[in-house]
């Protein structure tokens, strides 16, 4: 893996402003330089987390919490070690066992973490724009880890981390995306994440699953997911968000992985090395077979989850530059 191709990116300004917005709540917005800045400043994480001694004390004395209201493995996990690698101290909040159970409000909740002086918060949360609503209230950065169906920021950043760094070039590339495309912030994020950087995105998935006005983010649509694979750079597969459905979206799981499942047999419809993805948690036999996904010459899935660190350290790093510069810090 390259972690030396700094030379692709362009010149930013000096002193580390290349990144100019309060809060990371999607990546609709950013400016391509904003998100390949973020890239760059990733990869001396991915290069000090691949040595024994992992730590850096930029973020000491800082507080961040992570208020994470639906379940989490990677994201949460990533996070958390991300600020402690940075000399923050982190403090998870789980809303199962917080006041939400006790009916208090999310703008309470919100008023609360900021009482607190927290000096970045990182929310995941079931519904579209809780995030935007939270980051209204508080002084401090916010980092969306996931909101509903509508954005995830820092997975759309990792999986673009993660291109660069096997392909070495993200603009050029085709990419798939393939599965419920509908309930997906992931796709949504990735969507814009990649064609923003130049790539040629297509999305595949059954008709239910695909959003109507998906066009408008610049993706190519298809129904036929060999046809979408043809010729693909990169094929990213997606989990089936059954806790998002209300009702019968696919005839069965069998007939799914019939039309849309990622197989041996159907990967040879991409380029010879294409590379596989997917943000997890997997579903093998569903969406994916356990052969596609351990084979470590295609498959990037346990790299992505690699990338996470590197990539949550940059965003907290970048976000919380401005209040550690008022403070007088480096
Ligand atoms: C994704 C999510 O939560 O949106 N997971 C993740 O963050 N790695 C995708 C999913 O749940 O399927």
């Amino acid at each position: 893996m390259n972690t030396q191709n700094t030379a692709d990116y362009p010149t930013f300004p000096e002193g580390g402003d290349a990144f100019r917005h309060a809060n990371l709540l999607g990546i609709e917005g950013l400016q391509p330089w904003e998100i390949l800045y973020l890239l760059k400043e990733a990869e001396q994480w991915v290069a000090m987390n691949r040595q024994s001694t992992k730590h850096d004390d930029r973020l000491a004395g800082l507080t961040v919490i992570n208020a994470f209201f639906e379940n989490s493995t990677r994201t949460l996990l990533s996070f958390e070690i991300a600020g402690k690698r940075l000399g923050a101290d982190v403090v998870n909040m789980h809303a199962a066992q917080s006041s939400i159970k006790k009916g208090e409000t999310l703008i309470d909740t919100a008023v609360t973490l900021n009482a607190m002086r927290a000096d970045a918060i990182v929310i995941r949360h079931g519904s579209s724009g809780a995030v935007q609503l939270i980051a209204d209230k508080v002084d401090c950065p916010v980092l969306n880890a996931g909101d509903g169906q509508h954005e995830h920021p820092t997975q759309a950043l990792l999986d673009a981390l993660t291109i660069k760094q096997r392909l070495g070039r993200i603009s050029g590339l085709t990419v798939t995306i393939c599965g419920d495309i509908l309930h997906s912030r992931v796709a949504r994020s990735n969507i814009i994440c990649l064609a923003t950087l130049g790539a040629k995105v297509r999305v595949a998935g059954p008709p239910a699953l695909l959003p109507d006005g998906i066009e408008v983010l610049s993706a190519e649509v298809f129904t036929d997911f060999d046809a979408a694979l043809d010729g693909a750079d990169v094929v990213m597969m997606l989990r089936l968000q059954n806790e998002r459905m209300s009702g019968q979206f696919i005839p069965s799981p069998r007939e799914y992985h019939r039309l849309y499942g990622l197989t041996q047999e159907r990967l040879a419809k991409a380029a010879p090395d294409a590379l596989v993805m997917h943000p997890g948690p997997m579903n093998r036999g569903v969406e994916i077979d356990s052969d596609v996904a351990d084979n470590m010459a295609r498959s990037a899935i346990t790299e992505q989850v690699e990338m996470g660190v590197a990539m949550r350290m940059a965003c907290l790093d970048v976000l919380t530059r401005r209040a550690r510069k008022m403070e007088g810090w480096s």
